[in-house]
């Protein structure tokens, strides 16, 4: 939607988090694979906002490396004190003062939909309002500051200050409001920490920018997940499952079978494709894609990765940064890690770790192999319990092996090698010289067989 030029967001993230009682900073308590702060900046980016500030504080240096990291248009401003909500938007002024309207929002409201804020601008144009901000009805109040309308007009009462009537109100803050800049300037520099947190509130700017003659409007809810606020760990693992619902069940209605989605973790950044499978106990992360047709089973763990058309992953195998191409089977219990490539049609199986290699199309690596730094081409087989020794406790080389090539099961391939195209190795060898096309290599010790040996040891 076409957001006025002149707005932004500001997100609160400087609070202590006490009630989460963890050492890591509340907004970075993850939700599925991602810190809880992600959501919200997500939202407020896909509501068409993108001038961002974050106020950081408590825990204040891991937030900002995270922000540089994986946000680096966001402004982080500093509120080195925790004076309450208030002071919080105060300490931001030189930057909204710049904008028309600000979008005030808490860090811990990750379960918002863009939609949602998309309605909230509509509604305060509409409106021609001072300030708007989003109420909802939650099974629960407590907690919340509750939203109370009467002849003077609508304020927000912190739950620690409200009266036995007050708290009855069903109807609370969600702690979302859109501001128009001019005025809230005028009226912060008269908030008061006077009330029993010691802190300023910016509720309370509600009640003072009516004072001024001009208008507050509410837009209230009807889904009262999606301003829940997270303050507790109970509360985070509520967001999480609303958050894994809701995601899961997007997939399952764009044709992903998943039969048992309340067992399967699918962080925000996966995508998927129709006709995609989704064993029990799967967890997708990262930045990952799967094609059509895919099946992943049970116990698998898939992150950062791409993976082709029609591929197979079978239980308890892990794929990380990697690329597998379309028709290709990976597991039971394999293991491929740090941008491999596995080809087309190509077999990883029980008990093999592949890292940082690209095993070529149709290429077959069936059990308890190591594969590392290696580039193996086409057809190749390569037998049980073979390893690349790619390490010589300094540094780190490289195993080439060609096309189908036929490598004895328990070869040891002392790095840096190479295996020229339609070579052989000899079971049990250590091969330690490069191999050229067509030939058979075999180092290991001659067989002997001692004749009658184990009659004449017993007579001794
Ligand atoms: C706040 C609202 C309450 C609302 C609820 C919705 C106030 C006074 N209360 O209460 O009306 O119903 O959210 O979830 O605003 N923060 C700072 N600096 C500070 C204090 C807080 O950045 O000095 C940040 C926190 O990190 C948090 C957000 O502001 O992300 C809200 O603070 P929190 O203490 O969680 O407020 P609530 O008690 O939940
Ligand atoms: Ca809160």
């Amino acid at each position: 939607m076409a957001v006025p030029a002149s707005t932004c967001a500001l997100v609160l993230a400087a609070g202590k988090g006490t009630r989460m009682a963890t050492s890591l900073p509340k907004v970075m308590n993850p939700i599925l694979d991602q810190p809880m702060l992600f959501y919200p900046l997500l939202e407020v980016n896909s509501s068409g906002i993108s001038d961002i500030a974050v106020i950081v504080g408590s825990g204040g240096a891991t937030i900002t490396e995270y922000l540089e990291n994986r946000w680096p248009d966001t402004n982080t401003i500093w509120q080195h004190e925790q004076k309450g909500t208030g002071h919080a938007v105060m300490v931001a002024e030189e930057w909204w003062s710049g904008y028309d309207q600000v979008l005030v929002l808490p860090g811990d409201v990750p379960l918002i939909d863009s939609s949602t804020i998309e309605q909230l601008l509509l509604h305060h144009a509409a409106e021609g309002a001072a300030a708007s901000f989003i109420s909802f009805s939650p099974a629960d109040p407590r907690g919340y500051g509750r939203v109370i309308s009467n002849s003077d007009g609508i304020y927000i009462v912190e739950e620690k200050d409200a009266t036995d009537t007050e708290k009855l109100t069903g109807e609370v803050n969600s702690g979302i409001y859109i501001f128009q800049t001019t005025l809230l300037t005028r009226i912060l520099s008269g908030l008061s920490n006077n009330n029993s947190q010691g802190e300023y509130y910016l509720t309370d700017s509600i009640k003072m920018i009516q004072e001024t003659g001009s208008t507050i409007s509410t837009m209230k809810i009807q889904d009262p997940d999606q301003c829940k606020g997270v303050n507790t760990l109970a509360q985070l693992s509520d967001a999480n499952e609303l958050m894994r619902n809701r995601i899961n069940y997007k997939w399952i209605s764009k044709g992903v079978r998943m039969m048992e989605p309340r067992t399967v973790h699918i962080g925000p950044q996966v995508t998927l494709s129709r006709d995609v499978e989704i064993e029990p106990f799967v967890h997708l992360t990262g930045r990952t894609f799967i094609d059509r047709g895919v099946k992943v089973s049970s116990f698998s763990v898939i992150s950062n990765s791409s993976i082709g058309q029609d591929t197979e992953i079978l239980p308890h195998s892990m794929v990380m940064d990697s690329f597998i191409e379309r028709g290709a089977r990976i597991g039971p219990f394999s293991f491929i890690r740090d941008d491999s490539r596995i080809a087309e049609d190509a077999f990883i199986g029980k008990f093999v770790e592949v890292k940082k290699s690209q095993i070529g199309r149709g290429t077959k690596v069936p059990h308890l192999s190591y594969i590392g730094d290696a580039v193996i081409g086409k057809d190749t087989n390569i037998g049980a319990g073979t390893i690349t020794c790619n390490y010589d406790g300094q540094k780190k080389h490289r195993t080439v092996i060609g096309d189908r090539c036929f490598i004895g099961s328990d070869t040891m391939l002392v790095a840096p090698v190479n295996v020229e195209d339609d070579s052989f190795t000899g079971a049990g060898s250590v091969i330690t010289r490069d191999i050229p096309s067509g030939s058979l290599a075999v180092a290991r010790a001659r067989q002997k067989n001692l004749k009658d040996w184990v009659r004449r040891k017993k007579t001794d």
